[in-house]
């Protein structure tokens, strides 16, 4: 039995989709407030629960086989040392004592790099080591930005043409495929060459930002108009925001880390990827043209 975590999250599905594509049993940790009939109908057992009660992990845990951790905070669902910390914490033990043989945790690309105002990178340096040590056989996995990330964007664009870019157009990403992440998800606990390894996961391609709207552009056939504010706009908004919530300013560093700095894998992470799991990591504008169907 597969327990799958952030079973509703936008990598989490997919990951249920491609375990119950290979009509392998799962358990979809979800909230009762989550989006799950999609899972309900793949046919995935339906499990719900709080990742903030330890007891509910407990309870998830039984009977499991392997764990595959995609939840991931937010701001109506808790903190990121309630969810990205104490939530992995909690499951990493709840596994031991259940004897699961196998955990996948998705981490983040940049978590060895110290950031010190990002709770989330914080948070998901502090589960990696507590994995290592604990005994068990794990894959982690360090994805930058997700393609499905722009779809959203790339809707409004399709509508006004419009594209909101805060801070250097220059900077580098190589934003991964949200598919090809679930796939070597789902496959690592059954991938012997992926058993005690870190993988960083990205696209193919290194693209600077300023890439992005011109790829929406060609798929939509018109020209992009881009609003480019410097990060000093976002640097601003926490200020203000600190004066009345200290708490949302200082899970906004989190964003300004990523908005401020480059994550993209070298080609030779890539290769170690595409030989490690037999894949042809997929590019960001094939990705968006499957999705929105032009
Ligand atoms: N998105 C990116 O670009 C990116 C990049 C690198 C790493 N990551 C990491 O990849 C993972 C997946 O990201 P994603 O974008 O797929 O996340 P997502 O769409 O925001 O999904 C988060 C999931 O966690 C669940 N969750 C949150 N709080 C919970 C709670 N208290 N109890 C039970 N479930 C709870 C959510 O449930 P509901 O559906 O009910 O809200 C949702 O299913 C995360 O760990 C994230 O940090 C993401």
């Amino acid at each position: 039995m597969y327990l799958v975590t952030g079973a509703s999250g936008d990598l989490g599905r997919r990951v249920v989709r491609r375990l119950r594509e290979q009509e392998l049993p799962v358990r979809a940790f979800v909230q009762l407030t989550s989006r799950y009939g999609e899972l309900e109908q793949r046919g995935a057992e339906i499990f719900i629960g709080d990742l903030r009660q330890e007891r509910d992990i407990q309870k998830a845990c039984q009977g499991v086989d392997y764990i595959i951790s995609t939840h991931g905070s937010n701001a109506s669902t808790g903190s990121p040392q309630a969810i990205d910390y104490r939530a992995n914490i909690d499951l990493i033990d709840a596994a031991k004592i259940a004897g699961v043989q196998h955990i996948t945790f998705v981490s983040v690309l940049g978590v060895d790099r110290g950031y010190e105002d990002a709770p989330v990178f914080k948070a998901k340096w502090a589960v990696e080591q507590y994995l290592q040590a604990s005994g068990l056989n794990y894959t982690i996995l360090r994805p930058s930005g997700f393609a499905s990330n722009l779809l959203p964007l790339a809707e409004r664009f399709r509508q006004t043409g419009i594209y909101l870019q805060i801070g250097d157009p220059k900077i580098r990403t190589s934003i991964v495929s949200t598919d090809d992440l679930a796939k070597i998800a789902a496959e690592s606990a059954s991938n012997p060459d992926a058993s005690r390894q870190i993988f960083a996961v990205g696209g193919p391609e290194v693209l600077e930002r300023s890439q992005i709207p011109q790829i929406f552009g060609r798929i939509f056939n018109r020209d992009p108009i881009v609003i480019n504010p410097p990060l000093l706009v976002l640097d601003g908004v926490r200020t203000v925001l600190g004066l009345l919530n200290p708490e949302a300013q200082k899970s906004l560093g989190t964003l300004r880390t990523l908005l401020a700095n480059e994550f993209f894998c070298s080609p030779a992470e890539i290769d170690r990827l595409q030989t490690t799991f037999g894949l042809q990591m997929e590019t960001v504008e094939s990705y968006l043209r499957r999705y929105l169907s032009v």
